[in-house]
């Protein structure tokens, strides 16, 4: 699958987000990761889908994935998919029926994703395997950016890439947390085809060259596979 490389719109400049966006786009992002936060599901507080719509309004088409870091989900899955979302990935921990929620997504015209904390295993994946578009290895404790990549989130990537095999529709595996230049290597070698990143990628000055340097990293793990 190609590598996406998805800047987190979490670390950029929200007086001026429909700019931050454009230029990471202009800049060779694949796609854009909408980080939701309510501050219950996790003890931070961000945007809703209000912001997405006016995204949308602006004229940015490009493919977004929304992550959901919010409990109860449902309703908001429902104004995500109104608001022009992409994909929808949900928490198992944040709705008391994963199987249903995923059905919404994809009914409501959007891929479904699901999502595993640090310390979640990854055994619900193989029940709803059928259900999802997207899995979501979080590589930090979901509720800030800027944190550091836990190591042994590489083992889970495995791990997710063999459950993942067993698919016959395509499923992509993203990777959340920590991620940078000096890592993204070993996180593609380890089975991840989408990359987030938001501090790496916002924090410099030059988002063509970031990008640019992380995708040369992920064709070189690729190469030496
Ligand atoms: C963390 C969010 C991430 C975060 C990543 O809860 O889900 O998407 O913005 O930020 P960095 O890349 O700075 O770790
Ligand atoms: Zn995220």
């Amino acid at each position: 699958m190609t590598p996406w490389i998805s800047p987190s719109i979490l670390a950029a400049d929200f007086s001026r987000l429909g700019e931050e966006v454009r230029a990471v786009l202009e800049a060779g992002a694949d796609t854009i990761h909408f980080d939701v936060m309510d501050n219950h599901y996790v003890p931070n507080l961000s945007v809703g889908p209000m912001v997405l719509e006016s995204l949308r309004g602006a004229g940015i088409d490009a493919t977004v994935d929304v992550h959901l870091m919010v409990k109860p989900v449902d309703a908001l899955v429902e104004s995500f998919l109104k608001a022009g979302a992409d994909y929808i990935t949900v928490h198992p921990e944040s709705t008391e029926h994963l199987h249903r929620t995923l059905s919404m997504i994809r009914q409501g015209g959007a891929g479904a994703g699901v999502v595993f904390n640090p310390a979640t295993p990854l055994a619900v994946l193989e029940e709803c395997l059928e259900l999802v578009d997207l899995v979501l290895i979080m590589s930090v404790n979901p509720g800030f950016g800027g944190q550091t990549f836990i190591e042994s989130s590489l083992a889970k990537l495995r791990r997710a890439r063999q459950l993942i095999s067993a698919a016959d529709h395509p499923v992509r595996l993203q990777i959340d947390g920590g991620v940078k230049v000096e890592n993204i290597g070993r996180v593609a070698a380890a089975g991840a085809d989408t990359f987030v990143a938001g501090s790496a990628i916002f924090g410099q000055d030059n988002y063509s060259q970031v990008i640019s340097a992380m995708r040369e990293e992920i064709a070189r793990a690729a190469a030496d596979a």
